[in-house]
């Protein structure tokens, strides 16, 4: 299948992939650590991921991807856990290399928006504008009694709490105008106080003063990245996302979720274009669709059924104990609107199961490459084949490739597949752009509306004393 990309579109250029690494640090395969020559022990060793960031930037991949949550997990005796917290890790990675794009995920539910503007805003600056945020609320109890709280706050209240985050954030990164550092040495004038401005929010969740104490950084803001494709999820991703993540295993699931999260896009008074939708593929490359296989079938053997077995008892929301590999999922499992950690992810693993009807050990197999992303063993015209399928059907702007295996499925993609997306028109021979905004085609944020010089903006109520006595340090 090697048709022309879909037609240009109004800008006159031809639409190509967007591709992400997703990286994890021996692979997205559950069992990828226990492969012979593997490196069980490669989660604190930053030359590992730099080494991944490089063969990822030799493919012009838009960005490489870290995801996070603030918990060790309870999988420690069960497969690599724990590792470098994302944000520190890329600042070193962004001195490794040059153009391609750096997204890390962080919490809305757990930071304070002030921090987590200045290390985005500084990390933007150390990589000359190749920053990317992924926005999550994190879904789990865990997380939770890290930051004193004895339940997981509801999923409705994760969402607001996210929105109002964005608000500050937003506000801190636009508070410095373009040309509020006049730098001039003659004049003994070093900024225009006038050009920094206040956040001076007061609301639900967060009373915030600013300015923000990070320069106006290279792409203003860092992209904004979402991913969760609840409801609620969907809405924060139309309001406010650049990119979004997600997971489907059918084509027709992913087209309705994309042409409704652009609907949704639109109904903000957004330009769909300016959303790119990125699902997830797990691939599993071989020079023939039998070793493709092979090695699919080599690594699934590696995992422990005992384990993987816990893992899904926890994801329903069942007793421990009452599945068993040969059981299908009961009918009595309760529906998304009950659950209040990851909504979504819990809908596609029991509606895959239901829809295949799946044992318990099939499904566990199904889980093992990408835990709930698509897997797809084949030879590389395969695989870009069903990038390409996807891709002109509407349901992704691009991809979140997932290597099985790393380093070696992110080389085998770089090397066998991009080529070939090449060579059919689909994707960049060499970058175009030096910032990931320019990567993906999205201009700069909008400014925003001025209503008061900075000194005439009253404090924040609640902060005790005005903006102007408040600079120490
Ligand atoms: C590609 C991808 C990466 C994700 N990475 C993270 C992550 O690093 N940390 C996290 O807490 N959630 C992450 N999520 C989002 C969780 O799956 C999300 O919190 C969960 O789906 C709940 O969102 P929902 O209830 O809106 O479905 C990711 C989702 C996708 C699709």
């Amino acid at each position: 299948m090697t048709s022309s990309p879909r037609a240009p579109r109004s800008t006159g250029a031809p639409r190509r992939l967007h591709l992400n690494a997703f990286l994890m640090t021996g692979g997205h395969h559950e069992a990828a650590w226990r492969l012979p020559g593997a490196d069980p022990r490669a989660g604190t060793d930053v030359d590992h991921f730099i080494d991944l960031a490089r063969t990822a930037e030799r493919g012009t991949f838009d960005a490489i991807f870290f995801a996070d949550s603030p918990v060790l997990g309870a999988e420690v005796g069960r497969r690599p856990s724990g590792g470098l917290e994302p944000l520190t890790l890329l600042s070193a990675i962004a001195v490794a290399t040059e153009r391609i794009g750096l997204i890390a995920t962080a919490s809305t539910s757990y930071n304070s928006p002030y921090n987590l503007a200045r290390r985005f805003a500084s990390l933007d600056h150390i990589s000359h504008g190749r920053v990317g945020w992924n926005i999550v609320t994190t879904a789990t109890l865990d997380a939770a009694r890290n930051f004193g709280l004895e339940e997981l706050p509801a999923h409705e209240d994760r969402y607001r709490r996210a929105e109002e985050f964005l608000d500050v954030v937003r506000s801190l990164w636009s508070g410095w105008e373009a040309d509020a550092v006049l730098a001039d040495q003659e004049a003994a004038v070093w900024g225009d106080a006038a050009k920094v401005h206040a956040t001076n929010h007061v609301g639900t969740y967060y009373r915030v003063a600013g300015p923000l104490n990070v320069q106006r950084s290279p792409q203003v803001h860092p992209v904004l990245v979402q991913a969760g494709s609840s409801e609620a999820g969907r809405d924060l991703a139309a309001r406010t996302a650049e990119a979004v993540f997600t997971a489907h295993q059918r084509l027709e699931d992913a087209v309705a979720f994309a042409a409704d999260v652009r609907r949704r896009a639109v109904a903000h008074g957004r330009d769909p274009e300016g959303v790119k939708i990125l699902p997830g593929l797990v691939p599993v490359i071989g020079a023939t669709e039998a070793e493709a296989w092979e090695k699919e079938r080599e690594l699934n053997d590696l995992v422990h059924p005992r384990y993987a077995l816990t893992q899904l008892t926890r994801t329903l929301r069942l007793p421990e104990g009452s599945l068993g590999l040969e059981d299908r999922l009961p009918e009595d499992l309760p529906t998304e609107d009950q659950i209040e950690g990851a909504k979504s992810r819990y809908t596609l693993i029991v509606d895959l199961a239901r829809r295949e009807d799946l044992t318990v050990r099939e499904l566990i197999g199904r889980l093992a490459g990408g835990r709930g992303h698509r897997t797809l063993a084949g030879t590389p015209e395969q695989i870009a084949d069903a990038l390409q399928s996807w891709f002109e059907a509407g349901a992704a702007d691009g991809f979140n490739i997932m290597p099985a295996v790393l380093p070696s499925g992110l080389t085998e993609f770089v090397d066998q597949v991009v080529p070939i997306l090449r060579e059919r028109g689909l994707f960049r021979t060499e970058y175009e752009a030096t910032t990931l905004r320019g990567h993906y085609g999205l201009g700069l944020p909008t400014e925003p509306e001025r209503t008061a010089a900075p000194s005439a903006a009253p404090p924040a109520p609640g902060f005790g004393r005005p903006l102007a006595e408040a600079g120490t340090r």
